[in-house]
């Protein structure tokens, strides 16, 4: 299949850490990306985006609102914006109005306390990484397990920061090649939501493990601006996945995806996705296993404890069982 050199190192189906460990910890901080390797995932999870000074940081949107303290710092307080990055306005604080510098006064915070309160307790504990500190981090936790450390690296908005000067890709690569990432059997996953730069990426480095996430409802961004009609529904026929396949290795599609649920939350029919997507040689990372995706929605609103994945858990091995190649999970 489509995972190339190296990839067989890797056990199947791939624990993938979606954000770190962020079930346990708050999301993108090198405590949620440490858990996540001591609790035996095989990929840590990050989320690129620029600072003003064109760094990248590990954050899952450039609204930096509600998972950093921001919001009680009186001298960012004027920083406040608003800002549309697909077409839909956000107002708040955004990684591309501050340089790394003020950035790194910041502190990282739980992002839904009402259903992970356990997680407040580590606010305040961690900065905001930078990719690059992410990579000095897996290289040394790699010598010290004797095996290296998969990362599974995504670039979030990438047309709308092209757009500002900051574009994303040309930054990731040179960092890729700088930690020697940039080779066919370098552990390491590219993904991102919008084709062109996954396609933009695959020129720049030589990592044959390039994924096209595909979300149940979305339509690529980079696809909207260029008056391209075609939607992710779109994409994951079996003509889309010929096309994807001539430019990737995988797809990161939503578990819906794969086995789609009515609006009661019950499962429904598999469809044909894995079967489909294997005969294009794609590996499939679908996500995101987590236990407010449970399949009762009142779950995600009484805020469940996250150590108690009971029923939820279990039933996400009809998953697994339609042969799924790796899950991103909290
Ligand atoms: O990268 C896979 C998955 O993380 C895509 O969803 O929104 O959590 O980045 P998101
Ligand atoms: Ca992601």
């Amino acid at each position: 299949h489509g995972g190339g050199p190296g990839y067989r190192s890797l056990p199947v189906p791939t624990v993938i850490a979606h954000r770190g460990a962020s079930g346990y910890r708050p999301e993108h901080t090198l405590g949620s990306y440490q858990l996540a390797l001591d609790m035996g995932a095989h990929v840590i999870e990050q989320d690129l985006v620029p600072t003003k000074d064109g760094h990248l940081v590990c954050r899952h949107e450039n609204d930096i609102s509600g998972t950093t303290d921001v919001a009680s710092r009186p001298e960012f307080a004027s920083r406040r914006t608003t800002r549309s990055v697909d077409g839909t306005g956000a107002t708040g604080w955004f990684t591309e109005d501050f340089t790394l510098a003020e950035l790194k006064t910041l502190r990282a915070k739980e992002r839904i306390p009402a259903s992970r309160g356990h997680n407040t307790l580590y606010d305040g504990r961690w900065a905001i990484p930078t990719f690059e500190e992410v990579l000095r981090w897996a290289d040394e936790e790699g010598r010290r397990r004797g095996r290296p450390v998969w990362l599974h690296v995504e670039t979030k908005h990438p047309t709308y920061f092209r757009s500002i000067g900051l574009g994303l890709e040309e930054p990731l690569a040179k960092l890729l090649r700088r930690y020697g990432r940039h080779r066919r059997n370098s552990p390491v996953f590219l993904q991102s939501f919008e084709p062109s730069s996954i396609q933009r990426l695959a020129k720049l480095v030589d990592t044959p493990r390039v994924v096209l996430l595909a979300g149940a409802i979305t339509r690529p961004w980079d696809f909207a601006q260029a008056g391209d009609p075609r939607t992710v529904g779109d994409l994951v026929t079996p003509e889309g996945l010929k096309w994807i396949a001539s430019f990737a290795q995988g797809i990161g599609p939503t578990l819906d995806l794969v086995v789609p649920k009515d609006a009661s939350g019950k499962l429904g029919t598999p469809t044909t996705l894995v079967r489909d997507a294997h005969a294009e040689g794609l590996i499939l990372h679908p996500y995101t296993m987590r236990n407010e995706n449970s399949f009762l929605p009142a779950d995600f609103r009484r805020g469940t404890d996250p150590h108690a994945y009971g029923d939820a858990f279990g039933a996400f091995t009809v998953y697994f069982e339609q042969g799924i190649d790796g899950i991103f999970t909290d």
